[in-house]
């Protein structure tokens, strides 16, 4: 099997040592030449890819390891390149949640006006990348993960159509595996399903096991009465706020009971619970840098002062194995059946041919093939219709500098009850975005 060099564009992120001991878990399924971690912030960078490095070395050592900020050196001779940046870092998160919280309007990492404003800060970003990439490595693939990866997707699309770019989301995988040990099954692998949507922003319309069967009616029984909470203590999420979510997933499914539903819907179905039950002055962000953040990088500095992983609580990060899946389906041409954000083009047959949807696709070393998911009902149509024009306005806006697009786009997000508001939201985001939005007109 030929060995894959990889670049992972966001070497700094608190997801890279769980995506490295990932990768290494599965060394004989995708061989690996060399990993190149790039950042653009070299201190972050440096204590995750300081731990990395003596991971590796304890481990693997015949895998050739390099961290850099220099763009030559991080996109020159790979094979894929794992992009997971966050514009702005955890400081801009927490404002793209807070600034609206303070008009009384949801305020989330990727829906509504804190996607929007986080998704004028990605697209130059991961397009920057996407260059150097294009540059220095023209035949590599380009595995987008970064945030919000519907507006980054979207921004793909119309702006380097020619690209090898695959943008994809594990939130729908993290739910599987939620719907496989609800109904008894060892593995999310064991069900094949059918799903349409935005990228969080979908639903599942049928789940079958490998002969065939149907699964979806046991699923949706145990959703309508628990949502996706299962007695699988192994599959709690470490934070409360994930719990309360995959909870209130049995509200979400009540509006369309046939079908089950991304538990990112809620935040449009229910704003006004979520408002209710926010604290505007600790949200999500201020939460991941208490845990996650101060975690991971006190591990690796563990791991620096002691010169070994030995006794490292870091753990694989199991999930993030679609990664592994997809570049393998690209690297040996395995057809593998993924969940992936890719333009309709016809796949539902209804709806704008033009919009990045997420449905199955075949994957294999072309690229992704996307399977027929036919026509959708009116509730999802027009949910998604306004939802993608959302995406769309922001990334016009973005292109064309416009201020007048992004107003439109706040004011058409369901969340935002008024054009008001949405001026008012935005006034206050463009000022703290200044270092980081073009320069609207
Ligand atoms: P993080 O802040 O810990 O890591 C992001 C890293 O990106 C930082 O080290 C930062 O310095 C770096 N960075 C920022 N801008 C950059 C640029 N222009 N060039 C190079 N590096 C840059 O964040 P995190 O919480 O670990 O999340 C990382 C990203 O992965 C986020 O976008 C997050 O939303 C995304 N994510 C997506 C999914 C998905 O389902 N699609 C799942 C998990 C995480
Ligand atoms: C899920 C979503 C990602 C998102 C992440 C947020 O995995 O699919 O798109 O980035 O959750 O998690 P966090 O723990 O940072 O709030
Ligand atoms: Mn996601």
């Amino acid at each position: 099997m030929k060995k894959s060099s990889i670049t992972i564009a966001g070497g700094g992120s608190t997801f890279t040592p769980g995506i490295v001991l990932m990768l290494l878990d599965n060394l004989e399924k995708f061989p690996i030449e060399a990993i190149t971690f790039f950042d653009n912030d070299e201190e972050r960078q440096k204590t995750i890819a300081g731990a990395c490095r003596i991971i590796l070395n304890e481990k693997a050592p015949d895998i050739q390891f390099t961290e850099t900020t220099d763009p030559e050196a991080a996109f020159s001779n790979t094979d894929f390149v794992m992009a997971h940046i966050r514009s702005g870092k955890y400081a801009m998160r927490e404002k793209d949640e807070k600034i609206p919280l303070k008009y009384g309007v949801v305020g989330q990492e990727t829906c509504g006006p804190g996607g929007i404003a986080y998704g004028m800060r990605s697209i130059g970003d991961v397009l920057e990348l996407v260059d150097f990439m294009e540059k220095y490595s023209p035949n590599a693939w380009f595995l987008n993960y970064s945030n919000p990866a519907a507006i980054v997707a979207e921004a793909t699309r119309k702006l380097r159509p020619n690209s090898n770019i695959l943008n994809i989301c594990d939130m729908p995988i993290g739910i599987e595996e939620l719907m496989a040990s609800a109904i008894g099954l060892e593995s999310r692998k064991e069900m094949e399903v059918d799903y349409y949507g935005l990228n969080h922003f979908g639903w599942w319309t049928g789940i079958r096991d490998e002969e065939g069967n149907d699964l979806l009616p046991r699923i949706r029984e145990h959703v309508a009465n628990f949502g996706y909470v299962t007695e699988d203590q192994s599959l709690q999420h470490a934070d409360e706020s994930w719990n309360n979510t995959f909870a209130k997933a049995k509200d979400v499914q009540a509006l369309d009971p046939a079908t089950l539903p991304n538990t990112y819907l809620k935040y449009y179905f229910y704003p006004d619970y979520e408002v209710s039950h926010s604290n505007p002055e600790v949200t999500r962000a201020n939460e991941v840098m208490e845990g996650r953040e101060t975690f991971i990088f006190g591990e690796c500095r563990k791991i620096i002062e002691n010169n070994t992983a030995a006794y490292s609580e870091l753990h694989i990060d199991e999930h993030a194995s679609y990664i592994v899946d997809l570049a393998r389906a690209i690297a040996y041409n395995t057809k593998e059946r993924m969940l992936l954000i890719v333009e309709n083009n016809g796949v539902i047959s209804n709806f704008d041919p033009t919009a990045m949807v997420e449905v199955p696709c075949i994957v294999g070393s072309k690229g992704p093939e996307p399977l027929v998911q036919g026509e959708i009902p009116r509730f999802q149509k027009g949910l998604m219709e306004q939802q993608a024009a959302v995406e769309k306005l922001v990334v016009e806006s973005w292109h064309e500098q416009s201020y007048q697009k992004l107003w439109q786009a706040l004011t058409l997000s369901r969340i935002v009850p008024s054009a008001q508001v949405a001026k008012n939201i935005l006034e206050d985001l463009q000022e703290v975005n200044k270092d980081y939005w073009p320069e609207l007109h």
